[in-house]
């Protein structure tokens, strides 16, 4: 079998031998042209007066560009063309591009851009969500609201508990930074771009220059990571250097430094959420109130889409009666958030195991008694229905439940915690469990659909290319893993090629998890109808009927005989079959209506639960992951190593980002931890000593590609219970709930700690 098998990523040999090639390692023509943006030091404010003389006199700067002599503004926004490339009259955010240098090297480049003279007449700068609310600053008419049942039921309830907690954002610190480049052809042009969206970058450039879609080319090999900051975020690069391509008739390239990387581009969302939740005496929800206060930044970008996929996992795994949810997507003179692993969803679901955390700690019970007392009815019996009326039919979180709590030992280890902390006087123990329900589609719907292009060569090889695009995940792997299950060849034996939007044109992002469902069912039609002909063809040959053919072993067996698959190939090829096809997936069953907030917009949940455990030390708030546990669903999985390591990468960096990646901005609104130096992300070291990662592979019950689920997002989510464990470490120095903040980094447990001893 080739479907289910672990074969290592593909390109692992080239990663650790240093020559797999990115971007910044393909050769350009020669007489390429580097590129950098000059970036504004205001976060809002009227351009006065803008002097590039000296920019343009800089060595080796050949030419430079702005609003002055760019009066066609190219615009490189995702969604409702409100960016353009450089600033037009007035800064929205400090480190919004102003202008665009041209010069014959990069460190030319990026030296000249420092030499302008912009005068600026400051505007008031929103930077914060109160600011923002106060003076309705928004991306639509007013809030969002979704609600089911009455939340004055709230009145009713045995115990309530309220609050209102900050949820941080997130910088993506994919390894390889922001670049593309453009190579000027006779009829058109050619890029190539670090991108989650070649389609996306596509369109982009051919409306900068005017040119149809069929004119660009936009090829993409490998990304260093995205993490959905290369969905939307590459515009600006790639059209920035096809507009200077266009005018210099010279190839350009445009590569981010990492400061500027981190200064200019978006990050996750971050918010305010304020909650009332009330449940009986024993735990059971009988009504919630959420209020999201979304930071969005200064131009709207995929935040409408971000903001919903929130309000759609405030549930997470529980059937909550009477909710109400408000979401205000607030329009501040910030970097635009963005895209970033989960796309809302951890934020949403951040705020219900908070409002079940902190109702356990009122009624004095283990908060997983209390998560058990209120999950989705269990797959099998009379489903219930999400806020937003779609019926899971597939909750299997009480089994995983059920199994991690066993092979975690959670309850005994709860037990021997609660001794540890009654003798240890300084360090505290914490452990906690989240349970994660992720939807899988693109919630707009059209997007989700998917095209392949599969050859089959005279002599037997075989290619495949899909619309999908590859940043570490291991999508081309599983690819080809499908294609080669087809035609009972191996993965290897299929070779994957680089994204091309001139072989599947019209794809959707890489995002939404979506990658191997879609590109996986497109490529398996795409091959299938190869083996259809190719079985026609021998069937024919020995008068049996095609469906008695079997491909597999790297031979195809027909009655009786058997043959090596490249002789099949062979013969068809001189008997004048088509052995190329394409191939298309469009996902079945799904509608949403946005505005109501109704529908089905996910074909299937993703499952899995996490137990983290934690020690901190209550002088310095200095505290560290002991152990994990983890028990993740991925149906019947495509390759069972590439999905552990995407469980255990994303469970890291959900935990950096509810625990030490904190970004911070100056009363100026400039972002001041903009380096390494100052943001800390996990470092190998981080990773739990303890850290046991299992899989449910129970097939899952939609027709996915081999029947598995997707896994690139939901067990970002698992990082929540080591957010969950820091909670209960530090509500063992005090009676008052611990209500932290995220990040919780050392210095807020530091304060969460005091607070709790000064009670
Ligand atoms: N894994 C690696 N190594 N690098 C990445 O950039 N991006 C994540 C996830 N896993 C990412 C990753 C995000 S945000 C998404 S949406 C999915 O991969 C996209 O790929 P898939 O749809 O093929 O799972
Ligand atoms: Mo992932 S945030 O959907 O690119």
């Amino acid at each position: 079998m080739t479907i289910g098998a672990s074969l290592p990523h593909d390109s692992a040999p080239l990663h650790v031998t240093g020559q797999a090639r990115y971007v910044d390692d393909v050769p350009l023509p020669q007489g390429a042209l580097h590129l950098a943006f000059g970036l504004s030091t205001e976060a809002h404010a009227e351009i006065t007066a803008l002097d590039l003389t000296e920019v343009l006199a800089a060595p080796g700067v050949v030419a430079v560009f702005s609003a002055q002599n760019l009066p066609d503004m190219p615009d490189v926004s995702p969604t409702v063309q409100d960016e353009p490339l450089l600033a037009v009259g007035k800064v929205h955010y400090a480190g919004q591009p102003v202008f665009l240098v041209v010069a014959h090297s990069h460190l030319q480049a990026r030296k000249a851009a420092r030499l302008a003279k912009i005068t600026y007449a400051p505007l008031p700068a929103l930077l914060t969500v109160e600011q923002a609310l106060a003076a309705n600053s928004r991306f639509e008419q007013g809030p969002i609201v979704w609600s089911r049942g009455d939340i004055a039921d709230l009145s009713k309830a045995a115990v309530v508990v309220e609050g209102e907690f900050e949820v941080g954002g997130q910088e993506h610190f994919y390894l390889e930074g922001q670049i593309a480049a453009a190579i000027p052809q006779e009829d058109g042009m050619h890029i190539i771009a670090s991108t989650q969206h070649p389609t996306e970058i596509q369109h982009k450039v051919a409306h900068a220059l005017h040119l149809p879609m069929s004119a660009v080319r936009v090829e993409m090999r490998r990304m260093g990571g995205g993490f959905g900051g290369k969905e939307s975020q590459g515009n600006a690069l790639a059209v920035a250097c096809a507009v200077a391509a266009h005018a210099t008739g010279k190839p350009c390239k445009l590569r981010y430094d990492r400061d500027d990387d981190m200064v200019i581009t978006g990050k996750r969302h971050d918010l305010k959420i304020r909650y009332k939740a009330g449940a009986d005496a024993q735990g059971r929800l009988m009504a919630v109130d959420f209020t999201h206060l979304v930071r969005c930044g200064w131009s709207q970008d995929l935040s409408l889409a971000v903001a919903d996929r929130a309000m759609l996992h405030a549930d997470n795994c529980y059937f909550i009666p009477n909710i109400r949810i408000e979401s205000h997507r607030l329009k501040t003179n910030t970097q635009s958030a963005t895209a970033y692993r989960g796309f809302g969803g951890p934020q949403g679901i951040v705020g219900i195991e908070r409002v079940i955390d902190h109702l356990a700690h009122q009624l004095g019970l283990d908060p997983v008694t209390v998560m058990r007392r209120n999950l989705y009815a269990p797959m099998g019996s009379a489903p219930q229905t999400t806020p937003y009326g779609m019926a899971v039919e597939d909750s299997i979180t009480d089994q995983i439940l059920d199994r991690l709590i066993e092979t975690s030992n959670y309850h005994a280890r709860r037990d021997a915690v609660a001794k540890f902390n009654a003798q240890s006087p300084i360090l505290k123990k914490g452990i906690a469990l989240t349970p994660v329900k992720f939807g899988i589609s693109f919630t707009l719907t059209f997007l989700n659909q998917a095209g392949a292009l599969v050859h089959v060569y005279q002599d037997g090889s075989v290619s495949v290319n899909h619309g999908g695009t590859e940043m570490g995940q291991g999508l081309n792997q599983k690819v080809a893993q499908v294609t080669g299950q087809v035609f009972g060849l191996t993965a290897g034996q299929v070779k994957i090629t680089a994204a091309d939007t001139g072989k599947v044109p019209n794809t959707s992002a890489t995002a939404a998890s979506s990658g191997s469902d879609l590109n996986g069912k497109a490529a398996e039609n795409a091959a299938l109808t190869i083996r259809d002909r190719l079985a026609a063809f021998i069937a024919d040959k020995h008068g049996v009927s095609p469906d008695t053919v079997r491909f597999t072993q790297g031979q195809v067996r027909v009655g009786g005989e058997v043959y090596d698959f490249a002789r099949v190939v062979a013969w068809a090829y001189q008997a004048r079959v088509s052995l190329s096809s394409t191939g298309f997936y469009a996902t079945p069953k799904i509608n949403w209506d946005r505005v109501k907030g109704q529908g089905r917009p996910f074909l299937y949940f993703a499952y899995g639960a996490s137990v983290t455990e934690v020690v901190i030390d209550t002088l310095t708030g200095e505290n560290r992951i002991l152990r994990c546990d983890i028990l993740h669903d991925t149906g019947t999985s495509l390759n069972p190593v590439l999905d552990i390591g995407q469980i255990e990468g994303a469970y890291v960096q959900g935990a950096g980002w509810l625990t030490t990646e904190e970004l911070v901005w100056n009363a100026k609104g400039h972002l001041t931890t903009h380096a390494p130096s100052t943001y800390k992300i996990p470092a190998v070291s981080d990773r739990p000593e303890v850290f046991n990662v299992d899989l449910w592979t129970v097939p899952n019950a939609e027709d996915t590609v081999g029947k598995s689920k997707a896994v690139g997002e939901p067990p970002f989510n698992l990082g929540i219970s080591a957010f969950m464990a820091l909670s209960h470490a530090v509500s063992a120095c005090g009676p008052a709930y611990p209500a932290l903040n995220a990040p919780a980094t050392a210095e807020r447990v530091l304060m969460a700690v005091q607070r709790g001893q000064n009670v």
